[in-house]
């Protein structure tokens, strides 16, 4: 076992320090960057089904607004911690930042496992944590969305109890909002339909086939059921799926949209019909053309980066590749499109949605999907550019990118 750190708040220093060295700026930048502007730690009280009183503990981060309101999701997870919660918001600020969008970057959650709670008990959690952190959030301050454990209906609870407290309706204070309640079409499949575009620009520049790329996936929740499916409709082969239960394999490929009808019915991906069982190391270390991560942080680090085969990596997830194990990849010559890029898709559709709630003027899907498109194509073809340029490789870019637009809105408003 390696020694390294699995702390994501460190890992998410260590790539802002290596960007703003390359940059050359000065270490006051570093050192306004390195933690969020501002974290609230909250109690919030149930009443459980059984009569008994539950505290669970949540937090809002938000780490920059220099260049607008901060904008990130909020996670219902066992294991969220304040650390996390931190990173996760400081990665924000530059997955904002790398598409040019008008935000800072913040962040939520509240430790618990929300499938171990009624649906009731879930609704008290949700309007209880919103209403803790309503001091702070707003359309033109922060702006929630969802995350893993969370989706559209926690998010109309929650715009709910935001618009009780303010005595008006608020639809832009959250996005991922169901569409009844001034959610943007094309959220849903945002982010998924972002990773595939990026998997598809990366394959270019590999000079790869991509109708004969294969694909191996890891997570099935909203960032993987919709990338494998739109991975799948622009042409890859996507042959390996795990989920937190286990995993499928086929080597002539998996369909993905009975697959998604078979983990509505079943919960999980495992034993899907006409494939064969394959654990989440063997997935990692398949020898695919390209290996989507969907699931959570830390997936490969410095003990397993050696066994990757894949020749690209997309993080459809956040932090699922180490700092250490970046650097074994680089050496294995394995090109990995980084998160703040490559799930960038959910904020820039989350972007269109305030937009639309702020100017009462909906757009079609279509509308939605080919702004995303030229979106992500452009950011993608920034952050290559640079990185062709620089010799460095699409994270340290996709960094240098952000933080030198976050950098001249901080100068530019005499902070540094
Ligand atoms: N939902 C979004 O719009 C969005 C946007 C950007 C980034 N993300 C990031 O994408 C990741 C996934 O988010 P989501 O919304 O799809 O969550 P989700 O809860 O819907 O899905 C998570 C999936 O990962 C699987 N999983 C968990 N642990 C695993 C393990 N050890 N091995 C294999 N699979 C495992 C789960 O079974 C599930 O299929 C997170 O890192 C999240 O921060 C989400």
């Amino acid at each position: 076992m390696s020694t390294e750190s699995l702390n994501p708040l460190v890992n998410a220093q260590k790539q802002i320090k290596a960007a703003c060295d390359l940059l050359g700026l000065d270490p006051a930048v570093y050192e306004m960057l390195k933690e969020p502007m501002r974290v609230l730690e909250v109690s919030i009280p149930v009443r459980m089904d059984d009569g008994s009183l539950r505290v669970f503990k949540g937090w809002r981060s938000q780490h920059n607004d220099a260049l607008g309101p901060t904008k990130g999701g909020i996670r219902f997870h066992q294991n969220v911690n304040l650390d996390e919660v931190k990173a996760l918001s400081m990665w924000m600020t530059f997955k904002c930042g790398v598409l040019g969008l008008p935000y800072g970057g913040g962040k939520g959650g509240v430790c618990v496992d929300p499938t171990k709670l009624s649906k009731r008990e879930l609704e008290q959690l949700s309007r209880g944590y919103i209403r803790a952190i309503a001091t702070i959030v707003g359309p033109e301050l922060d702006i929630p969305a969802p995350d893993v454990g969370t989706n559209a209906e926690i998010m109309a609870w929650m715009v709910d109890e935001y618009s009780k407290i303010k005595g008006y309706n608020s639809f832009g204070v959250i996005t991922g909002k169901p569409l009844i309640l001034g959610g943007s079409k094309g959220r849903t499949d945002a982010t998924g339909y972002g990773v595939a575009l990026t998997a598809r620009e990366g394959a270019k520049r590999l000079g790869m086939d991509f109708n004969k790329c294969t694909v191996a996936l890891q997570g099935f929740g909203n960032v993987g059921s919709y990338s494998g499916l739109y991975l799948h409709r622009l042409g890859g082969k996507v042959i390996a799926v795990t989920d937190v239960f286990g995993g499928i394999y086929n080597k002539d490929g998996i369909d993905i949209e009975k697959l998604m009808e078979h983990v509505k019915k079943t919960g999980s991906v495992v034993n899907f019909p006409g494939t064969t069982s394959i654990n989440n190391e063997q997935l990692l270390s398949l020898d695919v053309d390209i290996l989507a991560l969907c699931a959570l942080e830390n997936q490969i680090t410095a003990d397993n980066a050696d066994t990757i085969k894949a020749k690209m990596i997309v993080e459809g997830a956040n932090g699922p590749v180490t700092p250490e194990a970046d650097k074994i990849l680089d050496s294995k010559g394995i090109f990995v499109c980084p998160d703040i890029l490559t799930n960038a898709g959910g904020v820039m559709v989350s972007y269109f949605e305030w937009v639309q709630n702020l100017t009462n003027l909906y757009w079609s899907e279509e509308e939605v999907k080919q702004r995303q498109e030229e979106g992500m194509v452009e950011a993608f073809k920034a952050v290559y550019d640079l990185a062709q340029q620089y010799k460095v490789n699409m994270r340290t870019a996709a960094y240098m990118i952000s933080i030198k637009r976050v950098y001249e809105a901080m100068k530019a408003r005499g902070w540094v």
